[in-house]
């Protein structure tokens, strides 16, 4: 949501002394999200300094994640600027109001709360030195069965903290800055993020329930996109997931396209409640991500990145020249979740539990005439005229939902409702109040 703060008064006589007086003024709140920065031309006659350092200190807060440039509408601090710390971002929900914004999984789903590192010296002989393979080999054995049974080529194989990690260093490995990167619109804000903090420029391709919209993909990469990005299932924030058809049409175009890069994030395995479709191995360069975080718990920060060989290999040498390679005890661990029947179960059951609250909730709203979409995973992500009046509407009815801004680029407004912990009576309260917050528009009441 775009707030206008008091005019903060940028001090600074270099570009580098400009930026970082501005990245202090993010960092202190002084600079809200979304805040307005002046024209580069008025910024220079403010400062007296020449437009080309203003420029470049504008490109600095750019390249840094931590300002966006669009146009018309000018430069202004990112949603979450990549400067800031996590803690610092975000609006306080207030006292008695129902949390749906998060985007978290249920926490008594998750397995690793009952979760036990294997006692000391039970399974290992000796501790783990340098020089191992990054990739246990039970943990290996484990994601080439489980892999190769969802038809993911699993030959080569990395292991990452978590999709995200795993996407940025695929990304790196093969893109440099300027790059164009395709991704959902809306998508996943952290990419977003991710893209700008790179200096990659984002390449929106539109979705349906179904993946990304085969025309967007294409034009992407008419326009020159040199990688993909696609959720495979549980799109954040809309729940799209690829279908068996958009797969086969995906993979047909991309045939034409075996330079591109293909990265897939499969970061709802288990807990989508729908089968996955893969892209995997169409491309020459391509990568199959998939995060042990949403259904077993976002602490246990690991993902399989299985993909061809050399971007596996390049995964693999710049790991190595950073954390080495993520802890034999996470891994261990993952391997010991994934194996358990105790822990399947609670997935399976999490799996029915967030698909019965997306399909009750889509359900309520329809009766009540309101579109919404989530075929799959953990999210509800409804279409609306002005999110600020949706946002503010829903809060005052006692519920916070996730304003679709920071998931959009050339999307229409939205608003994200994370059904993971919703009960069944909360459903009905909840779609009266996103009925009342989308016809408040149209009353003009805020
Ligand atoms: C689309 C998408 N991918 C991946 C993740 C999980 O990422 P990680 O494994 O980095 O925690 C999320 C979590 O919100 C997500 O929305």
């Amino acid at each position: 949501m775009d707030s206008v703060p008091e005019q903060y008064m940028i001090r600074g006589a270099g570009a580098e002394a400009i930026a970082t007086d501005i990245e202090e003024a993010i960092s202190a709140g002084a600079l809200a999200p979304g805040a307005e920065l002046p024209p580069i031309r008025e910024l220079a006659a403010q400062l007296g300094v020449n437009a080309n350092t203003a420029a470049a200190a504008y490109r600095l807060l750019r390249e840094r994640g931590a300002v966006e440039t669009a146009g018309r509408r000018g430069t202004r601090v990112r949603d979450r600027p990549a400067t800031t710390p996590r803690s610092l971002r975000g609006l306080p929900v207030p006292a008695g109001v129902r949390d749906l914004s998060t985007g978290n999984p249920d926490p008594a789903l998750l397995p690793i709360a009952a979760a036990q590192l294997p006692p000391a010296g039970s399974r290992r002989r000796r501790p783990l030195l340098y020089g191992e393979p990054a990739v246990s080999p039970e943990l290996a054995e484990y994601a080439r069965t489980s892999l190769t049974a969802d038809d993911v080529p699993a030959e080569h194989l990395a292991v990452t903290a978590g999709a995200l990690d795993g996407i940025e260093r695929v990304l790196t490995a093969h893109l440099r800055p300027g790059d164009r990167v395709a991704v959902e619109d809306p998508g996943w804000a952290n990419l977003l993020d991710l893209l700008a903090a790179l200096g990659f420029s984002a390449e929106p391709m539109r979705v349906d329930d179904d993946g990304p919209l085969a025309a967007d993909v294409a034009r992407a990469l008419r326009r020159g996109a040199r990688a993909v990005v696609v959720t495979t299932r549980a799109q954040n924030p809309t729940g799209a997931a690829v279908s068996g058809a958009r797969a086969k049409e995906l993979r047909q175009l991309l045939a034409d396209h075996v330079d591109v890069l293909l990265v897939e994030d499969d970061h709802c395995a288990g807990i989508a409640g729908v089968p996955l479709h893969t892209l995997a191995g169409t491309t020459r360069h391509w990568a199959f991500i998939r995060s042990a975080a949403k259904a077993y718990g976002p602490d246990l920060r690991l993902a399989l990145l299985a993909g061809d060989r050399r971007t596996v290999e390049r995964v693999h040498g710049r790991l190595r020249l950073g954390p080495g390679w993520i802890s034999y005890l996470l891994q261990d661990l993952a391997v010991r979740l994934w194996r358990d029947k105790a822990a399947s179960r609670l997935v399976h059951k999490a799996e029915t539990v967030y698909t019965r609250n997306r399909e009750l909730l889509h359900a309520a709203l329809t009766d009540r005439g309101v579109t919404s979409r989530g075929r799959s995973g953990l999210n509800v992500w409804i279409p609306v005229p002005d999110e600020t009046v949706a946002i503010t509407r829903l809060l005052s009815a006692g519920w916070a939902a996730a304003p679709g801004t920071r998931f959009r680029i050339a999307a229409p407004p939205g608003v994200r409702i994370t059904v993971s912990s919703v009960d069944a009576d909360e459903i009905d309260p909840l779609a009266d109040a996103v009925t009342e917050a989308i016809h408040a528009v149209g009353l003009g009441s805020v």
